[in-house]
């Protein structure tokens, strides 16, 4: 028995145990999305009872978020850094807050204690030969709270894929909880006629022996459905998902053609089904490391022909992106959309798109508009957008005027729109 081996064994105890670190007033980090280690999550929301102003930080959270719930405001206070379905309630009924940021920033909030982190959460799968940890399906600021908190506690999970890059070894951890669950999954999202053509325009731009990000979702999805003839693409995203496995399986992501990383799967966290999860288990060529090497737009401007795909809810006809919130209320954030959108720009022959329905709410509004709505932010500012893709067509922003910039969104607007928009254009002086 090697001296770590011995150790281990020290560290094991039970969740219930190992969430008497939590004190009053601590912050609290918890791993991200599919990486949450609900059996610690649970065990911490049993002691609100004993818990006073407790913050828990992380960015979506994939479980029930029961913390943010009505009737925890005195124990836990949630501190999002996006949001997503289980906490959208309560930031919506300030029972809860958004704290805006770059995804690439977040490692420096907590590593220079502009957040100081008190305790980790965070999950882990058994320790390799030399006592070292896989973080599993999620490294992104997981990592980095791990090396800024006074406390690590990990849930051991079996069922966790252990992924290659970077990696926690047992003596950076105070507790181990020992629980094996089934790894959070997240659903392959419904794609309809609608995402089906937004794919297939995105699809076009997309040159053989690109390397992609791709947001999440059902647009980046129909546009994976409609690669199928290309060759040699490669992945360096924020994350990937079950439709990135089916292209490498069929031979047309090779990652052959990468500029740097070549021959890898690049990501800072996975989210997906099970197949995905056993794809990228101990799969040589699927590196997950920190969001602030992934999502770096230096990193990412490094790649020749870096395609982003990512999404929105807003333009406005100056090419404004609102990928985060309906009117005032925050719907999501801003995730590592700007990360991308400036590292495709500065790749050579990169392209950045912003691929979205021309229309929402059952076709009822028009996605493109004069104006943003008020009281919505600018998520990526019209200086930074390239390529602007709908169902009816693809805009190229860059290097256009104010006048040929909102020609080129309303032309690809809803036609049922068109005239409408163009009218108030010109009422506003915009054309
Ligand atoms: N006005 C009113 N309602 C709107 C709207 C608008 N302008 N735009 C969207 N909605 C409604 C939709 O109709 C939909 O409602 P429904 O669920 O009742 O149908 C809902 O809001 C969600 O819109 P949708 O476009 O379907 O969201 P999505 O799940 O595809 O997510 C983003 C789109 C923009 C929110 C998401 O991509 C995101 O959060 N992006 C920012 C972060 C990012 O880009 N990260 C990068 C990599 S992961």
């Amino acid at each position: 028995m090697t001296d770590w081996r011995k150790v281990y064994k020290d560290k094991i105890v039970t969740a219930e145990e190992a969430v008497q670190s939590i004190r009053s007033g601590d912050r609290v980090v918890v791993g991200h999305a599919c990486g949450e280690p609900a059996a610690l999550v649970e065990a911490m929301v049993a002691r609100a009872p004993q818990l006073r102003d407790v913050e828990i930080v992380h960015m979506v959270a994939m479980g029930p978020a029961k913390y943010a719930q009505p009737g925890m405001e005195l124990s836990f206070r949630h501190n999002a850094l996006f949001v997503g379905g289980s906490t959208r309630k309560a930031v919506e009924e300030k029972r809860a807050d958004y704290t805006p940021c770059f995804f690439s920033e977040i490692p420096r909030l907590f590593r220079n204690r502009i957040l100081p982190v008190n305790v980790a959460l965070i999950q882990v799968t058994p320790p390799d030969d030399e006592g070292f940890c896989s973080y599993g399906v999620s490294v992104d600021y997981t990592k980095v709270a791990a090396e800024s908190a006074y406390v690590v506690i990990a849930q051991m999970n079996g069922f966790l894929p252990r992924t290659g890059g970077a990696r926690i070894h047992l003596d950076a951890i105070n507790h181990i909880v020992e629980a094996d669950r089934p790894v959070i999954e997240l659903a392959p999202p419904a794609i309809g006629d609608e995402e089906k053509a937004i794919g297939e325009n995105v699809a076009s731009l997309i040159p053989d022996g690109a390397t992609l990000q791709l947001g999440i979702g059902a647009i980046p999805d129909a546009v994976l459905l409609f690669l199928k003839d290309k060759k040699d693409l490669g992945i360096h995203s924020e994350m990937f998902s079950d439709g990135v496995v089916a292209l490498a399986e069929s031979g047309v992501v090779t990652n052959r053609r990468k500029t740097i990383n070549t021959g890898k799967f690049m990501a800072t966290f996975l989210m997906g089904t099970k197949k995905l999860y056993d794809f990228v288990d101990n799969n040589p060529n699927v590196e997950l490391q920190p969001v602030d090497y992934i999502n770096d737009p230096v990193i990412i401007g490094q790649h020749e022909n870096m395609v982003s795909i990512n999404s929105a809810l807003q333009f406005d006809l100056m090419g404004q992106v609102n990928a985060e919130m309906i009117g005032s209320r925050q719907f999501s954030g801003i995730g590592g959309q700007v990360d991308f959108v400036r590292g495709a720009s500065r790749s050579p022959g990169g392209k950045s798109i912003i691929a979205l329905p021309s229309t929402a709410a059952g076709g009822k509004i028009s996605r493109i508009r004069c104006e943003l709505d008020r009281g919505a932010a600018v998520s990526t500012s019209r200086n930074d957008v390239h390529y602007v893709v709908t169902e009816c067509g693809i805009a190229e922003l860059r290097g256009k005027s104010l006048q040929e910039r909102a020609k080129a969104l309303i032309a690809i607007s809803h036609p049922g729109f068109r005239d409408q928009l163009a009218a108030e254009a010109r009422e506003k002086g915009i054309i």
